[in-house]
């Protein structure tokens, strides 16, 4: 189970490190254990080449369309990266400058989500996990505090939000016990309709999420139009439900290419928005972001006050002490691109995943599913009338060519559809897209001269 590691038994873990005999004299005599701590010191640069060697298994993140995060930075970005990794981020009084770096970065967010002027509040996480869970938490909050207020009950809290969204609601709708209200996704728009998202709503409602970019097909939920529902049914029926939008992976994207696409803080309702530095934000993870339009949406009961390591401070979060450098390199994006570089970057991506979805449909064995159009997001499946082979076995053969392209079944409404989805990433060009989609016609054909093959022949009469 990924990032759930078991204790080995005893006897299991008795298995030593393959060490390269050219390191010879480098190493102690007798054998290094795996899964203890070896019982003395290595030379710095032996141990470091040995794990090198280990390292050198891991996929490469040049030809990994499977993650939505930054796998380069440009050098300048790295060396500052590097150069900072040892500040903490939540020791504001060391580090007074970081601190700031973080403030100017939640200030540049919160202009370009429109927020009023003056009036926004934020900070960074380690992802957008974590500010997705603030997020919520801070919808739980008001919530509770509103009906605690007009005496109402308070103990069977509720969170709308499509089957579009990321595990992170799922956890925080078990880890914090509150009801998870699921709207299915329209197979046509690919995203929530609006009257869904009513259709949940009742005054034990804490919120209603959107998503702008969706980690299953890239598509934005239409959130002005999810907004004006709402407002119609707090006309109709007093019951006023925030919204939080779920920018993981549009909120960088979004504001340069589609300046005019209202989803952001624009809509009053709209109260606090998420976002991924790791991802379009094109910084190394791990940072993600968190700002909400006004300060009283975040209840003070949410707020710590810590003087742990020196001054005063106040903390919204979930950890503690993380490192500043990704918040720094964040800074760094912001300050070396400019609204014209990122405009120019994620552009540069859209063209590119729009190119791949044409030049996909040049292929008889797959169909595009979600083109790019929103976030550089492409996802295919194999006609649903064809049965020869699957989008699992596709990705597969990808895997030859060292290509990592995930396949999985859609969500609730669309879970009959295995797609496979390329996510096209800063330094993703025409000419890798060349390679991926001949890549992809060899695997198709492949598979399809398997099947062919099988249809009239025994197995152990198939020569490929
Ligand atoms: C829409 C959405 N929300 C939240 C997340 C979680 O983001 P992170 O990996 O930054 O914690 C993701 C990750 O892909 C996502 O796509």
């Amino acid at each position: 189970m990924s990032g759930l590691h078991r204790r080995l038994t005893d006897e299991d873990s008795k298995v030593s490190l393959e060490v390269n005999p050219i390191y010879v004299g480098q190493v102690p005599p007798g054998e290094i254990p795996r899964y203890r701590i070896p019982d003395g010191p290595l030379p710095a640069d032996t141990a470091a080449a040995i794990i090198r060697d280990q390292l050198m298994f891991d996929g490469n993140a040049r030809l990994n369309m499977a993650t939505f995060c930054t796998t380069w930075m440009e050098p300048q970005a790295r060396a500052l990266f590097s150069d900072c990794l040892d500040r903490n981020i939540v020791d504001r009084d060391q580090y007074p400058q970081t601190a700031e770096l973080e403030n100017r970065c939640v200030n540049i967010l919160d202009n370009l989500w429109n927020g009023p002027g003056g009036r926004g509040l934020g900070c960074s996480t380690g992802g957008s996990s974590e500010a997705a869970l603030l997020g919520a938490l801070a919808l739980k909050f008001q919530w509770r505090n509103r009906r605690r207020a007009a005496g109402l009950p308070t103990d069977r809290p509720n969170l709308v939000m499509g089957t579009n969204v990321h595990t992170t609601w799922h956890k925080f709708c078990r880890y914090w016990d509150v009801e998870l209200r699921e709207v299915p996704i329209n197979p046509k728009t690919l995203a929530i309709d609006p009257p869904g998202v009513v259709a949940q709503c009742d005054e034990n409602t804490i919120g209603a999420i959107a998503v702008l970019g969706s980690t299953q097909l890239g598509m934005y939920d239409p959130v002005a139009e999810i907004s004006a529902a709402l407002d119609r049914f707090q006309a109709n029926t007093g019951i006023d439900v925030p919204m939080h939008v779920d920018a993981a992976v549009g909120g960088l994207i979004a504001p340069f290419t589609e300046p005019d696409r209202v989803w952001d803080f624009r809509l009053d309702r709209v109260q606090s928005i998420n976002t991924s530095g790791h991802k379009f934000g094109l910084v190394y993870p791990g940072v993600g972001w968190i700002v909400w339009s006004h300060p009283e949406r975040v209840p003070e009961d949410l707020i710590f006050q810590t003087n742990l390591l020196g001054g005063e401070m106040k903390s919204f979060t979930l950890n503690f002490s993380r490192s500043g450098a990704p918040v720094i390199a964040q800074y760094y994006n912001f300050l070396r691109l400019g609204f014209d570089g990122y405009r120019a970057v994620q552009r540069a991506c859209l063209d590119v995943a729009q190119g791949l979805a044409e030049r996909i449909t040049t292929n008889p064995f797959l169909e595009v599913l979600s083109g790019g159009t929103d976030v550089p997001v492409v996802t295919v499946r194999v006609p649903p009338d064809f049965t020869d082979f699957t989008a699992a076995q596709v990705a597969d053969r990808l895997r030859l060519h060292g290509w990592q392209i995930p396949a999985y079944y859609l969500p609730k409404a669309m879970d009959d559809v295995c797609v496979l989805r390329f996510v096209v990433r800063n330094g993703f060009t025409q000419e890798t897209t060349e390679m991926l989609v001949n890549d992809l016609r060899d695997a198709t054909a492949f598979l399809e001269r398997g099947a062919a093959a099988r249809h009239t022949h025994t197995l152990a009469e198939i020569n490929f």
